[in-house]
This record gives C-alpha cells, sequence and structure tokens, in this order.
C-alpha cells in the first residue's frame, strides 16, 4: 500500500506535477516544506520591520504612502505563506511560536540595521532583487499552494525592486551628500544581500534532496551567480560601484567573477549575533503580545455570531 503511494508521488513529480494537499506524501517532504514556507514566512513579517523604521521619516508624503504599502504587501506575503503553510497540517499559531521561541528561523538579511533612507533604496533594490532571484524559480515548485502563492508575490516583489531602485537613482543624481547616502547603503547591503542565496553548493546538504523533490529548481551558487549577472550593470545605470575589487566580467564564463563571501559574518548572525537579531525579535513578540487582544476580539465576535445563528435556526 505504502510503496503504491510512493510510487504515485514519484510518478508526479517525475512528470513535473503539482503535489496538492490532500495526496499522500513522503514526511520527510511534508516537513521539509513545513520548515521552508515557515521560514519564509516569518522573514516576510520580520522584514516589515527594517523598512518600517523609515515610514515616519520618509523625505515626501509620495515616497511614505509607496514604503506603507511595500511594508503592507509583505504582511500580505506572510498571510499568504502562513496560509500555505497551513495546509500541511500545521496551525499559524504554532509556527509563530516556534519563532518567538527561536527554534525557527528567518532570513538572516534582516537582522541589519536601516540606518538612513537611502537603506529602504539598497533593500528595495538588493534585498527584494535577491528575493525575487531565489522565488521566481518557487513558482514552479512541486507543491502546489506553495507554487500559486510565489506568483502573487513574485509579481508585487518585482515592484518592489523597481520603486527600490528609483529611490537610489534619484539619490545618486542628487546632492554630493545624497549621492554619498546611495553609495554608503549599497556598500553595507551588497555582501549580505549575496548571503541571501545561503552557504555554497558544498556546504549546503539538503539542496540536492529539495531539487529532487522539484522544491528547488537552481542551487545556492547557481542562483547568486545570476543574481550577481542581473545585478551589475543595474549598478553601472545608478552609476554606483558595487564594494568587491574582484568584481569582473568574465568573458570565458560569460559571468561576473566575484570576490570570496565572509562566511563566519553568515554564520555568526544566523547564531543569533547580528546587529539587531536581538531587537528584532523582542518587538516581534512585544507586538504579539500586544496585539493579541484583536484575534481575541474577533473570536469572540465570530463565536456570539454562530451562536445567534445557532437560536435563529432552532
Ligand atoms: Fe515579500
Ligand atoms: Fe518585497
Amino acid at each position: 500500500m505504502s510503496a503504491d503511494l510512493q510510487t504515485q508521488f514519484d510518478a508526479l513529480i517525475d512528470a513535473d506535477e503539482r503535489i496538492e494537499p490532500r495526496d499522500w506524501m513522503p514526511d520527510a517532504y511534508r516537513k521539509t516544506l513545513i520548515r521552508q514556507i515557515a521560514q519564509h514566512a516569518h522573514s516576510e513579517i520580520i522584514g516589515m520591520q527594517p523598512e518600517g523604521n523609515w515610514i515616519t521619516r520618509a523625505p515626501s508624503l509620495k515616497r511614505k504612502a509607496i514604503l506603507m504599502a511595500k511594508v503592507q504587501d509583505e504582511a500580505g506575503h506572510g498571510l499568504y505563506l502562513y496560509g500555505a503553510a497551513e495546509t500541511l497540517g500545521v496551525d499559524r499559531a504554532e509556527l509563530l511560536d516556534l519563532l518567538h521561541t527561536r527554534k525557527q528561523k528567518y532570513s538572516s538579511i534582516f537582522n541589519y540595521p536601516t540606518i538612513s533612507w537611502a537603506d529602504v533604496g539598497a533593500i528595495g533594490w538588493l534585498v527584494d532583487g535577491a528575493a525575487i532571484t531565489n522565488q521566481v524559480p518557487l513558482c514552479r515548485c512541486s507543491y502546489g499552494p506553495y507554487a500559486r502563492a510565489m506568483i502573487r508575490i513574485c509579481k508585487e516583489e518585482s515592484f518592489h525592486q523597481r520603486q527600490g531602485f528609483e529611490i537610489l537613482l534619484t539619490l545618486s543624481n542628487g546632492t554630493p551628500a545624497q549621492r554619498g547616502l546611495a553609495q554608503d547603503a549599497v556598500n553595507r547591503w551588497w555582501w549580505p544581500s549575496l548571503m541571501m542565496f545561503g552557504p555554497p553548493d558544498a556546504d549546503s546538504p539538503n539542496s540536492a534532496q529539495s531539487m529532487a523533490w522539484g522544491i528547488k529548481r537552481f542551487s545556492n551558487d547557481e542562483l547568486r551567480q545570476k543574481f550577481v549577472d542581473m545585478t551589475v550593470p543595474q549598478a553601472g545605470v545608478l552609476g554606483l560601484t558595487l564594494p568587491d575589487p574582484e568584481l569582473r566580467f568574465d568573458e570565458e564564463t560569460g559571468h561576473h567573477h566575484f570576490g570570496e563571501i565572509d562566511w563566519t559574518e553568515f554564520y555568526q548572525v544566523v547564531k543569533g549575533n547580528g546587529p539587531c537579531n536581538e531587537q528584532r525579535l523582542r518587538h516581534r513578540v512585544r507586538a504579539h503580545e500586544e496585539g493579541a487582544w484583536v484575534g481575541e476580539a474577533a473570536a469572540a465576535y465570530a463565536a456570539k455570531q454562530a451562536s445567534r445563528e445557532g437560536v435563529a435556526v432552532a
């Protein structure tokens, strides 16, 4: 019986069809997806903080409105993804609990501070840009609900990337001080953005299984290279430099060669020792606790409506 189910599952994967919540799936496949989707959802909502930091200080009403919409989009991405995770039989409250107790992680990029307005531009351009590179292939992920959530998310992410680029372009063409802010932000966000693709393939033992299951379509290093190749010409248009003396186009490979990433820094931030890890988590837990009454009120209201309907039916 179980062998039949496994055969059916393998056939769906081999045919590049989607696995749906009603389908049987191996336990390890389910667990991998829950971990990945939850981590992705956590990243979306924690990612609201570094940019939310600038909503009250955006340089114009228009910039403020755009940034508020963007931060709200990220909340929406979190909702789609928690919804997708729930189709695998976990509860959203349970996942948030795992985030708050540090048993599940979120993307380390959000543990860096946003110290100037230009950081909002650099995040949009580089961080959302790296996210898109990672996420476009996830639109073809073998798990249906995750793939469908990613299609909606990617449409919004590409808009985020362009708004970040436009902020930097404006600053870059502004006063020398504004241009300096843009360059400084790019200098600080470039390397952490490259780290967003995860450790080198050789140190990423679970990647092969995820590729075999059709969850992952490209390796970490392939995605990182794609991102560098896409971003270097854009930096040229911005008139900004990328902080890597080794960066050059390699005629032979047709790709941009880039310098060694500081993986010690990466693992330090993953372990919780980044500049803002504590602050981000503390803020998240506080927001959760202070907002608990909203959920309680909604549940009480729903229960009241249901009991009234029950009376009417009786
Ligand atoms: Fe997002
Ligand atoms: Fe985004």
